[in-house]
């Protein structure tokens, strides 16, 4: 079985995957690491994002076991993923490794931005989680403020506002609601309403046991 959740940045969905794959006991893929990954690995080589050729070298060259890198989880590399994002021949070399994930028995939930549209349009169940800009940056301006760092809550705004219109405009595997998809607005939910709202969505679609 394969649960595909996609949504805009910080809007809850990876945490949410790890969450009900957790619960029903299915493996999760974070596919967002696999493009912060290449983007971290061509800076390092000394090339530009948008350099072609050194991003589609670097994405098909890329070891997925090597995502733990706490500086993968930052605002930059999210930012400097959606640039290698954006090249339609990265995309297709780290489809086969996402392609593949998915099919683990006895099931798998990925997260990202196109997995219910282009990496596994049969996925059984798909949910796009969504927040408004206003709520998804008071969210990451409110764990930045823990961590100390010194950034205001318009430039978080600001950030996500540029990485959404990046994400959605492209041309490639933009990020879009399918047309099958289950829409989850976490807006005016709490991090366990979510959880519990998704697996009540899964429980309609499908009835699987463990929800
Ligand atoms: O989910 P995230 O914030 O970690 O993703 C970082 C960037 O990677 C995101 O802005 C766009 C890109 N991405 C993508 O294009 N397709 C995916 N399936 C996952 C992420």
């Amino acid at each position: 079985m394969i649960v595909a959740i996609d949504g805009p940045a910080a809007s809850g969905k990876g945490t949410l995957a790890k969450r009900l794959a957790e619960h029903l006991g299915f493996h999760c893929l974070d596919t967002g690491l696999l493009y912060r990954a290449v983007a971290r690995d061509v800076a390092q080589r000394g090339f530009r994002l948008d350099d072609l050729w050194a991003a589609v070298a670097t994405a098909r060259g890329l070891d997925p076991k090597e995502l733990e890198d706490p500086d993968l989880r930052g605002t930059a590399a999210g930012d400097a993923a959606s640039i290698v994002a954006r090249i339609p021949e990265v995309r297709a070399a780290l489809l086969a490794y996402q392609r593949d994930f998915a099919r683990r028995p006895p099931g798998a939930v990925l997260d990202g931005r196109d997995i219910g549209s282009v990496v596994c349009p049969a996925a059984d169940v798909k949910i796009f989680v969504t927040a408004t800009p206003e709520v998804r940056a008071r969210r990451r301006f409110t764990e930045f403020e823990a961590r100390g760092a010194g950034i205001s809550y318009e430039t978080v705004l600001a950030d996500i506002l540029i990485r959404d219109q990046r994400d959605s405009g492209r041309a490639n595997a933009p990020m879009v609601l399918a047309t099958d998809a289950m829409l989850l607005d976490t807006s005016n939910l709490s991090i366990e309403a979510a959880f519990d709202a998704a697996v009540g969505l899964i429980k309609r679609k499908i009835g699987h046991p463990g929800c």
